[in-house]
């Protein structure tokens, strides 16, 4: 009886990731899809890959601040090279669900981020 309980609690949780891996996607195809491709494999030159991005890979902490604020590269003349523009319009738990869907796509070995710890990551950014 003890195990099935714990069966059960376990399939909602997954089937409950599973949820939030599926909105994530949904946000990915909806605000980020258009620049950086359906599978995140990036455009040429214009719009990098996401697989390899350190942002996904070790600086997730930063994620939010690169989303909301958008990020751009400056030549040694000031001039802007390439510019991402800001996605601002975006609520905390879809934050997260994006966040957590691009780890599961390109770094599963990594935990989900939970919501209150994405929320203190956003206060971060200026
Ligand atoms: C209008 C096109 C466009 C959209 C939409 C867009 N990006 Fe970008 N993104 C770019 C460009 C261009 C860069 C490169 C900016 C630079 O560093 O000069 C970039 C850079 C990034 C980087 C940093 C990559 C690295 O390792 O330097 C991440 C991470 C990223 N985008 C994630 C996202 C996510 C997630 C979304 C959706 C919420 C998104 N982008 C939407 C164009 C876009």
């Amino acid at each position: 009886m003890k195990s099935f309980i714990i069966f059960v609690i376990g399939l909602i949780l997954l089937l409950n990731s599973c949820n939030s891996f599926k909105q994530g996607e949904r946000i990915y195809l909806s605000k980020c899809s258009n620049c950086h491709g359906v599978n995140a494999e990036g455009l040429a030159q214009m719009y990098p890959a996401l697989d390899k991005s350190i942002y996904v890979n070790s600086l997730v902490n930063h994620l939010p601040c690169v989303i909301l604020n958008g990020k751009y590269t400056l030549d040694k003349n000031g001039n802007k090279t390439s510019e991402m523009p800001p996605v601002a319009n975006i609520g905390d738990v879809e934050l997260t669900n994006l966040i957590n869907y691009l780890q599961y796509k390109f770094n599963p070995s990594q935990t989900p981020a939970q919501l209150d710890t994405i929320v203190a990551w956003r206060l971060k950014c200026k």
